[in-house]
């Protein structure tokens, strides 16, 4: 079963390109970018850093620990298979981003 948490107003989303929110216990890297909201756990898969305060370029953050590029569409490493951050489902819903939280 899925819950949409709402974290925070799209406004605040589009004027930052990013934000760090809390669902469910955890932390949620948001970005924006081309006009969509992409949803990152916010801890890199190779060590744990934070890519919510990572180098964004185009739609690939790149992690600020040791330099790994994650796509923020799909979660995966660039250059095909290795690591994959945790992707979130997202939403915008009457002016506010909701991110998809699964219990059970
Ligand atoms: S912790 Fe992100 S590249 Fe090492």
């Amino acid at each position: 079963m899925v819950d949409w948490v709402s974290v925070l107003p799209l406004e605040t989303l589009r004027q930052q390109g990013r934000a760090l929110v809390r669902v469910g216990g955890r932390e949620v890297a948001l970005f924006w970018v081309e006009g969509i909201i992409h949803a990152l756990e916010d801890a890199c898969p190779h060590a744990g850093a934070s890519l919510a305060f990572s180098t964004l370029e185009g739609h690939w953050v790149r992690c600020q620990a040791h330099g790994l590029r994650f796509d923020v569409r799909t979660g995966q490493m660039a250059g095909g298979k290795g690591l994959c951050a945790r992707r979130f489902d997202v939403r915008e819903r009457a002016g506010l981003v909701e991110v998809a939280f699964r219990l059970g």
